[in-house]
């Protein structure tokens, strides 16, 4: 079986030994240890715990320790993240818009109800695979969009606390409530963040770990409506001057 690896700007060919199939990590560890020791990738776990080993096959994210490869199969790096080689990128660029003041700082007297929790089990899943962020296609026209682990873990936190926000007072009421400060983050996701989401779905495909980031951004999208926010692109959108035609008064 032939096994195709974008490395750079050119893609090699490597043939591989094995007939019978094996994970696409299986067989990168052994291009390594057989045809080309300088072939790099990032891998951890081995069994789709860590979310490290991410890359594109044939276009779509995958897990390349969980995907079985096929013959012809073609191995490319996530897109949106710099390549630092072959298949290895620097994902911290991707991860830092988590830290833009969006993970609120618990406290103490933070209590979470059975409820509360239930409501966000399947976010906490996220393995910070970044397979939904690589799937996005709106991150090819806007580098700046907080793309859709973000949002999802935005969607965890304010679930989660069972906090609902006022536009402009979200800090104080959750401080006053004794409960932990959700910070303003619906402040925080109307800009490059919920509006800008086309709600295309390919996050929630991506996804390995069954989490749905297109629902919890419309979630977050009626949160922010009821919080009195709107689209801020809604103003400048143009929806052309309608026609209705010539009127006869005769
Ligand atoms: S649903 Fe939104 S966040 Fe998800 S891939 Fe599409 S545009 Fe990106
Ligand atoms: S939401 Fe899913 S695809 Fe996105 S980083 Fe988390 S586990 Fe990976
Ligand atoms: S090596 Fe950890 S998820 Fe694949």
């Amino acid at each position: 079986m032939n096994i195709s690896i974008k490395r750079d700007s050119k893609t090699e060919s490597f043939k591989l030994q094995s007939t019978s199939p094996i994970t696409l990590l299986s067989a990168l560890y052994d291009i390594k240890s057989e045809l080309d020791p300088t072939l790099t990738f990032d891998a951890g776990c081995k069994s789709g715990v860590c979310g490290s080993c991410a890359v594109l096959v044939n276009g779509k994210e995958q897990l390349a320790c969980s995907y079985k490869y096929q013959d012809a199969d073609l191995i490319e790096p996530l897109k949106y993240h710099p390549v630092l080689r072959d298949l290895k990128v620097d994902k911290n660029k991707a991860h830092q818009t988590i830290n833009r003041g969006l993970t609120p700082k618990h406290n103490c007297t933070s209590v979470k109800t059975p409820d509360d929790e239930a409501k966000t089990k399947i976010q906490t899943d996220c393995i910070l695979c970044n397979s939904c962020y690589s799937s996005c296609p709106v991150l090819a026209v806007n580098p700046d969009f907080l793309g859709p682990f973000t949002l999802t873990r935005v969607w965890r936190y304010l679930a989660g606390e069972g906090q609902r926000q006022g536009k402009g007072q979200a800090q104080d009421k959750g401080q006053a409530q004794g409960t932990a400060p959700t910070g303003g983050l619906l402040d925080k996701i109307q800009v490059n963040g919920i509006w800008d989401c086309t709600l295309c779905g390919e996050c929630t495909v991506a996804c390995p770990q069954g989490i749905d980031p297109k629902t919890d951004i419309m979630m977050l999208r009626g949160e922010s409506g009821k919080a009195g926010y709107s689209d801020p692109n809604f103003g400048n959108m143009d929806f052309g001057t309608p026609s209705f035609g010539t009127p006869d008064f005769s």
